[in-house]
């Protein structure tokens, strides 16, 4: 779910534990006590995608990748029960945009990254922990900033949406399905990029937890956002069940859980009561330890709940609430992919056969769910690695696609109907084994 999360109990546990990243980076605030992060009076009768608020970010993200200036928006938007909301996103400027480069067709390209922060904490999105990188600083791990900075270097103004809303709604679909297409909507209208809409390329990319966000603003854009015309979407690490990940009470991702339950419910006051008069309140799995998820990084969270069996920390078990009535209907308006519209843009999809945190099958399904309803897709199921490497695996592919469509060459490259699915054998860590 998480990038590094196969790796980070091992680390955290030999003493990298007690992070010390959330100390100001720059002159920046937790949302939670920074005002800036408030809705603006009569902010409810914006249109969706409409800039309430921007500012020069106050973090030191400048420094870390390669951006000429960058802003913090807060955009009108719309929450998981569908009613007026905001949220917030970070617009980074490259420092020679695409359409001012000589040999390309005058285009500016602007690219929403979904960053996979999975957490119920509103202090721990991308907006604030960005340029500390949430704190992932472990050698060996490639931080996030590393290819937005890539994407910036190639003359992409690029978009980090906070999709998870002013509630952390971790694992609520349609919010952040909203909170990504209104990131586009309000990046577009931005000065940088507002002379002419039309003379815009913009595309999606996300994995794991950021494909959540993506693909769920893919399937809702014909609806939501009719008048957006993504040129493409990329995604891997597909999650089209987040339930499914969420039923193994011990697995590389299981210290999620408490955060995903949390995320969900955080729009749902009876689910969330319901949801926590299920924890035990004593012994050492109990409703305390667990509630401190909602002050967490993904990575706390990984340093904290470990390997902990989360089955453990509900009176009834973790498989009982899967089956309560309580929350049932939560779970599927806001888990499930292939329920909300058709995405109308090529996709590149990309995952390993042999994912450890959901499989291929549910991923199959979804495919081909899109396919028989006239989606344009590029599947690629990797043979090689799991779901931490093919993160890795899938840049070159990623970006060779986003390239492509950025330049206008998709229509040359790739097909540009219907559905190709393909086993590839790619690892790029291996040089000898190229792409079969
Ligand atoms: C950015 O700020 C963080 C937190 O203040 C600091 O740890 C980091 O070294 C800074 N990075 C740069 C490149 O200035
Ligand atoms: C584009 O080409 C012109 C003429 O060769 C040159 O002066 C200019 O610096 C180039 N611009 C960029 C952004 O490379
Ligand atoms: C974590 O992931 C690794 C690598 O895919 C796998 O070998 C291991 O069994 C996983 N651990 C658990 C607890 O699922
Ligand atoms: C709750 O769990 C924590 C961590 O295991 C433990 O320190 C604390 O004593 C527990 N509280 C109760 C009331 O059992
Ligand atoms: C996790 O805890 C539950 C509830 O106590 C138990 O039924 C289950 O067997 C445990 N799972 C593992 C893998 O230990
Ligand atoms: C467009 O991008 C693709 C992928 O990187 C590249 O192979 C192709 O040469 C580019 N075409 C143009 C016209 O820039
Ligand atoms: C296009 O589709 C055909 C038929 O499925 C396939 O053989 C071919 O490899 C595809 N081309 C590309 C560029 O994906």
């Amino acid at each position: 779910m998480l990038l590094a999360s196969a790796l980070l109990p091992l680390l955290l546990f030999k003493g990298c534990a007690g992070l010390q990243h959330r100390e100001a980076p720059g002159k920046a605030l937790p949302p939670s006590q920074d005002p800036w992060y408030t809705a603006p009076p009569d902010f409810e009768s914006a249109s969706p995608g409409t800039i309430l608020r921007i500012r020069p970010d106050p973090s030191n993200i400048t420094a870390i990748v390669a951006a000429e200036v960058a802003y913090n928006i807060l955009y009108r938007s719309t929450d998981t029960r569908y009613r007026p909301s905001w949220a917030v996103t970070t617009l980074l400027v490259p420092k020679t945009p695409r359409e001012k480069r000589n040999g390309t067709d005058g285009k500016a390209a602007l690219l929403s990254f979904q960053i996979p922060y999975n957490t119920a904490s509103v202090d721990a999105g991308p907006s604030y922990l960005l340029a500390t990188n949430f704190g992932l600083n472990v050698p060996g791990v490639m931080p996030f900033t590393a290819y937005i900075d890539d994407a910036l270097r190639c003359g992409w103004y690029v978009t980090v949406p906070d999709f998870e809303g002013p509630t952390a709604s971790f694992g609520a679909g349609p919010q952040a399905g909203h909170a990504v297409l209104d990131n586009v909507r309000a990046a577009l209208s931005a000065a940088e990029l507002d002379d002419n809409p039309a003379a815009t390329r913009y595309a999606m990319w996300g994995y794991s937890g950021g494909s959540i966000a993506s693909a769920f603003a893919a399937e809702m854009q014909a609806s939501y956002a009719p008048e957006l015309d993504f040129a493409g979407t990329a995604i891997g690490g597909i999650v089209p069940d987040l339930t499914e990940v969420f039923r193994k009470p011990i697995s590389n991702v299981s210290s999620m859980i408490p955060a995903g339950l949390l995320g969900v419910t955080a729009q749902y006051p009876e689910a969330r009561d319901f949801l926590v008069s299920q924890l035990k309140t004593s012994g050492p799995y109990n409703a305390t330890g667990f509630l401190q998820a909602l002050d967490f990084t993904a990575f706390e969270a990984i340093g904290y709940f470990g390997l902990h069996n989360i089955s453990e920390y509900f009176t009834n078990g973790l498989e009982a609430l899967y089956a309560a009535p309580e929350l049932a209907r939560v779970f599927g308006d806001n888990e499930f992919q292939g329920y909300h519209g058709i995405p109308q843009m090529p996709l590149f999809v990309h995952k390993a056969i042999h994912d450890e945190s959901n499989g291929i099958a549910t991923s199959d399904d979804l495919i081909s769910h899109y396919c028989k309803v006239g989606a344009n897709i590029l599947y690629h199921r990797n043979t090689v690695g799991g779901h931490e490497a093919e993160f890795i695996n899938g840049i070159p592919r990623v970006f060779e696609f986003l390239s492509a469509v950025f330049n206008g060459s998709y229509g040359e490259r790739y097909n540009t109907t219907g559905c190709t699915w393909v086993d590839v054998s790619v690892d790029v860590t291996a040089p000898a084994t190229g792409e079969s």
